[in-house]
């Protein structure tokens, strides 16, 4: 069975139970700032299990996107992964355990097939929050599971959720396959990893919430969870989930572009890291999320810049990631028929992800030359240096250790681990430090990149020609938004001649200066004004040195240089014919 056969007998079997297919909700949570990403196809719907209606009803199913950052350093085994997908059906205050056993049982081994035999299931032991669910154990020996291949198993393995810190939550019973060509043992021992657990049905009957307590929900729920990978893995008899066509089509493009073969145990690992973490990105992307320093952002980053170093180690030194992208795009078995987001912006996933390629072995380059002099200079680099080293150029660990290792160095680890907390401390402090100040410190950095805006604005018109206009500005403590007109994408060159050009303006050290006068002599003299927008007869004008010159109600900085160094960190589209840059102050 594939994964494309298991989705369907799964949503169509919850179908014929009478319950309505969802579409998967997008990995980004909506409304919820508490989480990076959608790890289970309960978390979007939290809220009706809080009694909230559901508009489509109390029966759903779907295939959810899945996202588990936890993961990200076991992936490289056999069964982690950091994207999945989720198969999953609830019920919202309406059927509870009596429907879910026989259902289960019958989805399992009418639909799957699986001989009985092969069946092991877990309830929970009880505590002194919630009582023993002999009750659930009772329905599944009446569908013929023995007794024996029943655990009763404490609240570190049954039971789930919330999601969040509060929330729905209850016991579950897991579902388990023996994954061994051996004969089944007469009795279930959950430690033995044969044992593979492919099923979650999760009672849900309690609120935790912020105190810490399980309050009694007002109605029963079901909240079940199949992960797709694994299953299809089992269901097929492999132990390795990248054995299974989900896989497949990537590793081969993955065996194309190195010359290596999967089947060479040395190269599995890296192999199955680059399947995983550029399916990962795709997904991403066509959620919407693009590579950063920040959040969803820099998790994508990471997952990209691994698979780069994870590629080297395939002896692939040349960009590939776009083409093992498309390779995730072609499997039209699984994706892109499924998942209309893939398809609308694939030309954005595949540009995102060689533009990010590119600037990461720029990065390398640089990096490995750096470590190059170091090792030249010295013959003996601290841990601290080799901090430094991973801080400067954003250069994974263990690729400083190996070209270490190549000079027949040995990276002090501990050292390093020391220089790392210290670095990491000093931020807190000096985020804490940030926070305490509070409103002042706030108001100044807003002023600040009040300031720079006008230094932009000028500077665009400069580089770019006088057709630019200002048609939108969004200031944060972080960053400043611009958006002006503009037909083009601006180029690299175009981006560092603006930013040099507004640099060198902060270092001129321009003084800014506010006059009083009518808007039309502000006009005659050339000053800038918001396009649109009504002024009244008398207006404040700011000039900064003999550089800008703008209609404005202020406030601005006294010099210019206070203002730091300015960074554009992205230029995009911002609808047809104009353009928008964010920009920072460091
Ligand atoms: N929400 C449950 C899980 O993720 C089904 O296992």
């Amino acid at each position: 069975m594939n994964a494309r056969e298991l989705k369907n007998k799964f949503v169509n079997f919850f179908v014929s139970k009478g319950h309505i297919e969802i579409p998967s909700a997008s990995l980004i949570p909506e409304n919820d700032p508490t989480t990076l990403f959608i790890s289970a196809g309960i978390q979007p719907l939290v809220p009706y299990f809080l009694g909230r209606k559901h508009p489509v009803g109390q029966r759903l199913v779907n295939v959810q996107k899945c996202v588990r950052t936890i993961d990200i350093d076991e992936v490289g085994d056999q069964v982690h992964h950091t994207f999945f997908e989720m198969l999953g059906n609830w019920s919202l205050g309406d059927y509870f355990k009596k429907e879910m056993i026989p259902w289960s049982f019958e989805f399992l081994t009418k639909e799957l097939n699986i001989p009985i035999d092969k069946l092991a299931v877990s309830c929970f032991a009880g505590d002194n929050d919630a009582p023993k669910d002999d009750e659930t154990a009772l329905l599944w020996k009446d569908q013929g599971i023995p007794g024996s291949r029943i655990a009763f198993l404490p609240k570190a393995n049954n039971w789930w959720g919330p999601p969040g810190i509060t929330g729905p939550c209850g016991s579950d019973t897991e579902m388990f396959y023996w994954a061994n060509n051996s004969p089944t043992p007469k009795n279930f021992d959950p430690k033995n990893s044969n044992w593979v657990e492919i099923w979650n049905d999760v009672l849900i009957q309690y609120l935790k919430n912020d105190k810490g307590e399980f309050e009694k929900l007002v109605q029963n729920n079901i909240d079940t969870g199949m992960g797709v990978e694994r299953t299809v893995a089992v269901l097929n008899g492999f132990s390795d989930n990248y054995l299974t066509d989900i896989w497949q089509p990537i590793i081969k493009k993955i065996e194309e572009i190195s010359g290596k073969s999967y089947s060479d145990p040395q190269y599995q690992k890296a192999f199955r890291i680059v399947s995983d973490h550029i399916r990962a990105s795709v997904f991403i992307i066509s959620d919407g999320i693009e590579p950063s320093n920040k959040e969803t952002g820099y998790v994508l980053r990471r997952l990209i810049r691994r698979s780069i170093r994870q590629g080297k180690l395939l002896g692939i030194d040349t960009n590939f990631i776009a083409q093992i992208a498309q390779a995730v795009l072609d499997n039209q078995n699984n994706y892109a028929g499924t998942y209309s987001e893939l398809n609308q912006n694939k030309d954005k996933i595949l540009s995102i992800l060689d533009s990010e390629e590119n600037k990461f072995r720029k990065t390398l380059t640089r990096g490995l030359n750096e470590i190059q002099k170091l090792i030249e200079r010295n013959k003996n680099i601290t841990g601290r240096e080799a901090f430094t080293l991973y801080e400067s150029f954003g250069f994974p660990v263990e690729m400083i250790q190996e070209e270490f290792s190549k000079n027949n160095l040995r990276l002090d680890l501990t050292e390093f681990e020391k220089a790392r907390e210290s670095h990491i401390e000093q931020s807190r402090t000096l985020s804490a430090g940030k926070f305490r100040s509070g409103l002042a410190d706030h108001s100044e950095i807003i002023t600040k990149y009040h300031t720079a805006t006008h230094l932009l604005h000028a500077s665009l018109r400069k580089i770019l020609g006088d057709h630019v206009q200002q048609s939108g500005s969004n200031i944060t403590s972080e960053r400043l938004r611009f958006d002006f007109t503009h037909p083009d994408k601006l180029t690299d060159n175009q981006i560092s001649q603006i930013q040099n050009l507004i640099n060198q303006q902060i270092q001129k050290s321009l003084e800014i200066k506010r006059q009083e006068m009518k808007f039309t002599d502000a006009q005659k003299q050339g000053a800038l004004a918001f396009f649109g927008t009504k002024y009244p007869e008398i207006v404040s004008v700011y000039s900064v040195g003999d550089f800008s010159k703008e209609v404005c109600t202020g406030p601005h900085v006294t010099n210019t240089n206070t203002l730091g160094q300015f960074q554009i960190t992205k230029e995009e589209s911002a609808g047809s014919g104009k353009r928008r840059i964010y920009a920072v102050l460091e």
